[in-house]
């Protein structure tokens, strides 16, 4: 196996991984890394593995165990982005029956019209940091207006998001201190939950939640323990990733100047343009799973037990399928990038995170005739897992 000798996690390349995830994908397309997880870059390897039952997540022990890639806070029940069929088939098709393209189809003139205040305050101030006036808020808003997470407590529900969040990366990129708040915040949204589920059993609403609890499948409903997790999953899941597809997209634009021209002059390239900032620059970075019966990966024998890890970024710019692959191109069809994975995981909320999408850039690149970065130096999050840009100060102007 060939020698690497570079760590394509190591957070120094944050700003930038995409070279070292080129090298790797060259040398060494399925990696054995120090850590012991076979790391995957291929497009060909990566959409295998999301398709075959032979890969999953595994018993709920192991999904537990300290010197794993990754360990979700305990819970009562796991949440289903963390479990196989039969288990993950049962909750999903519950949730299925509530979380309908057509309840998300309806908040659309809603959406439009908050992105519009948003942006209005944020030209109007001329400079900000737009992660924190624009991409961070509003996927927040989205999120607890749909699940029904009352005015009030909204602000509390996204602070415990942000530390859930960074809390997805494996536990040895972690400070004891992160480790901390990821764990009280877990607790804190559970308990949330908890009181919120109550209130919701007792008087039913036109929200989310409530047609959580009402779901009936062949008889089964979620118990109380999977709406809890269902929720946090979803509050979160559907919170920080959209405001990396928001931030990764707007810098993308600002860095390609010919792109965002393209766009400005042709909004109906939106929707286009969206799959590309997806493509180019995926809000989730790696997926992990765990083999469940001995494979073989590349020609390595892989056993039972053992753990691979799927580089997005890295499958979304395979130069086997996608044309000149290092360049933004806003009009790329055809575009099957994996940045919503691709079996039985794909992502639930695409619908709606394509929706804000759309409809946020048709907005920024129409309303801010100047668009432009204040500093070239980009700050990021710790975040491996969940990738994106904590800073992201602009200059904006209408025209
Ligand atoms: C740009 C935004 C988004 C991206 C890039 C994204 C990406 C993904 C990916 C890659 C997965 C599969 C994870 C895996 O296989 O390990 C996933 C699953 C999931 N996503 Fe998203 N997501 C986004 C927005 C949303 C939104 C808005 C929601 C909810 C409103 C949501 C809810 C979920 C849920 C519940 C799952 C688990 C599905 C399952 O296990 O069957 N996501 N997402």
């Amino acid at each position: 196996m060939a020698e690497i000798d570079f760590d394509p996690f190591d957070p120094a390349h944050r700003a930038d991984p995409y070279p070292y995830y080129r090298r790797l994908r060259e040398v060494a397309p399925v990696w054995r890394s120090p850590r012991g997880a076979w790391v995957l870059t291929r497009y060909r390897d990566c959409t295998e593995v999301l398709r075959d039952a032979r890969f999953g997540h595994g018993s709920r022990q192991r999904l537990l165990d300290k010197s794993n890639w990754r360990r979700p806070a305990p819970s009562h029940a796991m949440p289903f982005i963390l479990l196989d069929p039969p288990e993950h088939t049962r909750q999903r098709s519950l949730v299925n029956k509530a979380f309908t393209p057509r309840r998300v189809q309806r908040l659309a003139p809603w959406i439009g019209r908050l992105i519009d205040t948003m942006l209005d305050e944020a030209v109007d101030r001329g400079e900000v940091d737009l992660v924190e006036a624009f991409a961070h808020p509003l996927p927040a808003t989205v999120i607890s207006e749909l699940l029904g997470v009352p005015g009030p407590d909204r602000e509390l529900v996204r602070g415990w998001s942000r530390l859930i969040a960074r809390g997805v990366d494996p536990d040895y990129q972690q400070s004891p201190e992160e480790k901390r708040e990821r764990d009280a915040a877990l607790a804190s949204m559970d308990g949330y939950f908890r009181e919120l589920v109550a209130e919701r059993r007792a008087r039913p609403g036109d929200d989310l939640l409530s047609e959580l609890i009402a779901a009936r499948d062949a008889g089964s409903a979620l118990t109380d323990g999977e709406l809890l997790a269902t929720c946090t999953m979803i509050y979160v899941a559907g919170h920080e990733t959209t405001t990396d597809l928001l931030a990764n997209g707007t810098l993308a634009l600002i860095r390609n100047p010919g792109e965002l021209k393209r766009l400005r002059d042709d909004p109906a390239l939106v929707e286009s343009a969206v799959e590309e900032f997806l493509r180019y620059d995926p809000p989730t970075q790696l997926t992990r799973r765990t083999v469940l019966a001995d494979v073989t990966l590349g020609g390595h024998p892989v056993a039972r037990g053992e753990q691979v890890v799927l580089v997005r970024g890295a499958a979304n710019r395979d130069p086997d399928v996608f044309d000149d692959p290092e360049r933004l191109d806003v009009g790329r069809a055809p575009n099957r990038h994996i940045a919503f994975d691709g079996g039985v995981h794909f992502c639930l909320g695409a619908g709606l995170a394509r929706l804000e999408a759309r409809l946020a850039f048709q907005a920024l690149v129409t309303r801010a005739a100047e668009l432009a970065l204040v500093s070239e130096e980009v700050p990021y999050k710790n975040n491996l897992t969940i990738r994106g840009p904590r800073e992201l100060r602009v200059r904006l102007a209408a025209g």
